[in-house]
């Protein structure tokens, strides 16, 4: 346990009193969603490989084609930036990239890189703007719904019910991108904050139930963040090299 005293003693980048190994946990973080990102940029960029039978690549989701757009110009770039202001303003996703990329700080009880004068965190531009995930998070909704649907659709081969590798990966996305949406702290405000009695009528009894249940999926919403991020991508690439012809897709049924 570090106190506040020792805090106070950290002014010189990393100096801390701490002996773990604070630095592991964002080391990985930045590792994770370095490569993340690069792989998501080079795959929006694509503009091909994104469907195969069925299946179509969350990345490409919802297909936006338009004759005005030169053809060399991907349906994804039309889409990705919704996805990626929802996460980018997390909560979780905040802290994640504050400590590994700014390293400001770069751990509790650890001196980090920026001087503290004119600090002004998010009360001011451009990070007062983080303050939109409230509402990002129903756009992430509507993207959830269309995932939803892609993901059934995936066991449609030409028109008979059918079970390849690809529908059980999409549909396992779509069950973790969920548990990530809807364990968002904005989502558990919206059901059960700003409530001052629970007991007070049979409307807030139910709020506070539900509140209570979203709870247990917000205690892991870092758990769901990392896990849905790896699938959405890990589903991207494997349409993409099934439509390329790399990887054979498994037929179960
Ligand atoms: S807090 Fe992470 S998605 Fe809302």
């Amino acid at each position: 346990m570090v106190n506040s005293a020792s805090m106070a003693t950290n002014d010189n980048f990393g100096q801390t009193e701490r002996r773990d190994a604070w630095w592991l946990a964002p080391l990985l973080t930045a590792l994770g969603l370095g490569i993340f990102g690069i792989y998501a940029t080079w795959a929006a960029f694509q503009g091909v490989n994104y469907e195969w039978g069925p299946y179509l690549s969350p990345f490409y989701s919802p297909l936006l084609q338009f004759s005005w757009l030169p053809r060399w110009f991907s349906p994804a770039l039309l889409i990705l930036p919704f996805p990626l202001i929802f996460r980018g303003s997390c909560y979780y996703y905040r802290k994640a990239y504050y400590r590994a990329y700014f390293v400001d700080p770069p751990a509790c009880a650890v001196g980090e890189i920026l001087p503290h004068k004119n600090y002004k965190g998010e009360t001011a531009f451009p990070f007062i703007l983080q303050n939109l995930h409230r509402f990002t998070f129903y756009i992430a909704v509507i993207f959830i719904a269309i995932l939803w649907y892609d993901a059934i659709v995936a066991f449609d081969f030409g028109g008979k019910f059918g079970i390849g590798l690809g529908s059980l990966i999409m549909l396992v996305n779509i069950i973790l991108l969920s548990l990530y949406t809807f364990s968002c702290h904005s989502w558990r405000h919206l059901i059960g904050g700003r409530l001052d009695c629970f007991s007070c009528s049979k409307m807030t009894e139910a709020r506070h139930k539900a509140w209570s249940r979203i709870s247990l999926f917000n205690e892991h919403h870092m758990l769901w963040a990392w896990m849905s991020l790896f699938t959405v991508g890990f589903t991207d690439l494997y349409i993409r090299m099934v439509a390329a012809g790399v990887w054979h897709d498994w037929r179960l049924f």
